[in-house]
């Protein structure tokens, strides 16, 4: 007699009965991009499906996102170059394109999605850094945490529920926790972009949001060859108050992912980052592999590595592959 594992793979029923890991629309969170001045939504070549969205495009796709079942939506703003400046104030002007964007969002849908804000100034600067520049041109990082403070205070007054705090500063959820606390916003949660690699995967990403970035992020996101250090910094953040921690990229940090679920106290969270989303596209476009399968099979290890919660492109197709809203 031999030991047959196979007989638990023997019917799709049976599969389904036995699975260890089940993704559920609930728990991805989708991107979305508004950007300041367009009637229509604008294709972004390197995303396929994916649109810079105007306000109106944009809550279109949050009422969505709650018809299909998902509860989350993390919103990034896109100015015109013009409104960009060295310190990123576009980013906590009230009628900034992202406090815009989170408004019209948080109005339409209430309290049927979470919804969260990047809280970052490297959308806002005109430099393209997510800090502000001290006199020779290092990201300065207590400089930065000021406007972190502004950007977050004014996020919470638009409306989010998150803030996302994703520029690697040192000490960024502890001073926009205090900055949130003091002004009455104890119930705005942060999500820290705990772990977050200077990755090549973001390509995408910088068309998404027209970024103006010269140079690199080396010196405030971290090297991908350190492992031990991602789970560094996702206890720093859970001790600073982080309400959800998350580690960025997603598929080519599973090690960094398990060990960070492994020891948190707080949810998990991961990012497939636009890189990872657009190489699916372009096989799947030459005919190389499937794109449904490869985009299931990408979510589903991200979530077997310990991911509670998986902020995807591809959230609206899965949630709906998946069978959407119950
Ligand atoms: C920075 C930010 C980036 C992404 C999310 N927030 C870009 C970067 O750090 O260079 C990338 C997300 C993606 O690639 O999908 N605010």
């Amino acid at each position: 007699m031999i030991t047959r594992p196979r007989r638990l793979r023997t019917t799709a029923a049976m599969r389904a009965l036995v699975a260890e890991t089940r993704v559920h629309p609930a728990q991805l969170v989708l991107p979305v991009f508004v950007a300041e001045g367009l009637d229509e939504p604008r294709p972004i070549s390197s995303l396929p499906g994916v649109q810079q969205h105007s306000i109106a495009s944009l809550v279109a796709q949050a009422q969505q996102a709650v018809d299909v079942g998902l509860k989350g939506i993390m919103l990034f703003g896109v100015p015109t170059p013009e409104s960009k400046d060295a310190e990123g104030s576009i980013g906590w002007a009230p009628d900034g394109i992202l406090n815009r964007g989170l408004s019209a969002v948080r109005e339409a849908v209430g309290d049927d999605l979470v919804v969260m804000a990047d809280t970052c100034l490297d959308e806002f600067t005109d430099h393209g850094h997510c800090g502000v520049l001290d006199e020779r041109g290092r990201v300065d990082n207590d400089a930065t945490l000021e406007r972190y403070v502004e950007l977050a205070l004014s996020q919470a007054v638009a409306g989010a529920h998150v803030v996302g705090p994703s520029g690697m500063m040192d000490g960024q959820v502890a001073a926009i926790r205090l900055g949130l606390d003091a002004a009455g916003f104890e119930d705005t949660a942060i999500l820290a972009y705990a772990a977050k690699y200077a990755s090549a995967f973001y390509g995408p990403f910088r068309e998404a949001v027209n970024s103006a970035l010269q140079g690199d992020r080396r010196t405030y996101q971290q090297d991908p060859a350190n492992r031990r250090e991602g789970v560094r910094e996702a206890d720093l953040d859970e001790a600073e108050g982080a309400d959800l921690v998350m580690v960025k990229p997603a598929g080519y940090y599973l090690d960094v992912l398990a060990d960070v679920a492994a020891r948190s106290q707080v949810p998990v969270a991961a990012y497939h980052v636009s890189g990872e989303y657009a190489m699916v596209c372009a096989a799947a476009e030459r005919g190389w592999i499937d794109r449904d399968r490869a985009m299931a099979e990408a979510v589903t290890a991200i979530v077997r590595a310990g991911a509670d919660i998986v902020l995807t492109y591809a959230a609206i197709e899965l949630a709906t592959s998946l069978g959407g809203a119950e």
